[in-house]
Order: C-alpha cells, then sequence, then structure tokens
C-alpha cells in the first residue's frame, strides 16, 4: 500500500510540467543595443537570453510579480509579488530554498557577475528550466510572470512571460 503510495507520488511529481508560450524583454536603447529571449527545448520549457550591456549598472532593484488564471475566460489574478536587491541576491543568496532553487536554475549556464557593479559586456543565460525547481503545491495554470528591473531608481528592463503549468 504505502509503496504505491509512493510510487503515485512519484509520478505526479514528474508529470508536473511548465510549457512557455510568449517570452518578450524590453530594455532602454541607453542600456543596450542588442537583446533576446528566446524560449527553446522541445517541450518549449526552456529560456533563453543574451544581451549585450553598455552600461555598467549598479544598485539594482528587482520587482516581480505573478499572476493566475485557471481559464482562459478570466483575467489573470495576483498571486505574490516582491521587491528585492538585485545585487544582494547575486552575491550571497541563501541555499535550499525555492527561491535559491530558482536563481540556481538562471544562472546555471550563465556568465552573470556574482557582484555589482555589473560591467559592460556580453551576458549570456543558456537553457533556464525552472521546472524542477516547482514546488508540488503550486497549481495548474496559466501564468503571467513581469520582471521589473530598476538601476538607480530608474527602470532599465521589462520581461513578461507567459506560460502555463501542466499536471
Ligand atoms: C516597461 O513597460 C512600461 C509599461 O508597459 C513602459 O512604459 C516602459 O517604457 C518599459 N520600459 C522599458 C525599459 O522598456
Ligand atoms: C540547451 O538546450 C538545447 C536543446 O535542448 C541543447 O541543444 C543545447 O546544447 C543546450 N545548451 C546548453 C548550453 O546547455
Amino acid at each position: 500500500m504505502i509503496l504505491i503510495l509512493i510510487q503515485v507520488f512519484h509520478y505526479n511529481e514528474a508529470k508536473r510540467r511548465l510549457r512557455w508560450d510568449c517570452f518578450d524583454c524590453q530594455m532602454g536603447p541607453q542600456y543596450t543595443d542588442r537583446m533576446t529571449c528566446q524560449i527553446g527545448g522541445t517541450r518549449r520549457t526552456l529560456l533563453n537570453v543574451e544581451l549585450k550591456l553598455l552600461t555598467e549598472l549598479d544598485q539594482i532593484k528587482v520587482y516581480i510579480k505573478i499572476s493566475t488564471r485557471f481559464k482562459s475566460s478570466t483575467s489573470y489574478r495576483k498571486f505574490f509579488d516582491i521587491t528585492f536587491d538585485g545585487c544582494r541576491v547575486i552575491s550571497d543568496m541563501d541555499h535550499g530554498t525555492m527561491a535559491s532553487n530558482v536563481f540556481n536554475a538562471v544562472v546555471k549556464s550563465s556568465n552573470q557577475p556574482r557582484k555589482c557593479p555589473i560591467k559592460e559586456g556580453s551576458i549570456y543565460y543558456h537553457n533556464i528550466s525552472v521546472e524542477d525547481a516547482l514546488p508540488m503545491f503550486v497549481p495548474s495554470a496559466q501564468l503571467f510572470i513581469q520582471l521589473d528591473f530598476y538601476s538607480r531608481r530608474q527602470l532599465y528592463l521589462n520581461v513578461s512571460l507567459r506560460g502555463e503549468i501542466i499536471e
């Protein structure tokens, strides 16, 4: 009996999938002259970002808002939002939390500097996959994620992501 339960649990866990439908980013022209945000992988589960940074960035503040909806006919509702110090996160991310799992998934195949200021130059993030960091309690839903990045109080980057968590 317990064995069956364990198998059912693993089965469910393995079936928690994430598929991205739309990935957009807009960076102010004074900050970049080339930035691409693309969805990859056969299951559209990977995210790729490449940019050439033209100015040094310091005092980074990040705002994330995650909205969900359960049917296409309804509108998105805020699930949660948070503002944090980007410079602190890249230099001393705590380990073993859901946030650190997501962060590690983002920087795994990236040349992102690990401290501020972020110098001019090319930065890439390849094959970001947050699927494994999804906790089991996350419901199957359509997702809308907005990220705003500020440096010295100026908005320099907008990212929006739409996707779906599928059982
Ligand atoms: C970010 O989005 C807002 C509203 O959608 C827009 O007004 C602003 O210009 C955008 N910022 C950048 C850096 O693209
Ligand atoms: C990223 O994923 C694609 C498709 O799965 C693969 O072909 C490529 O080698 C991967 N690149 C890196 C840097 O992991």
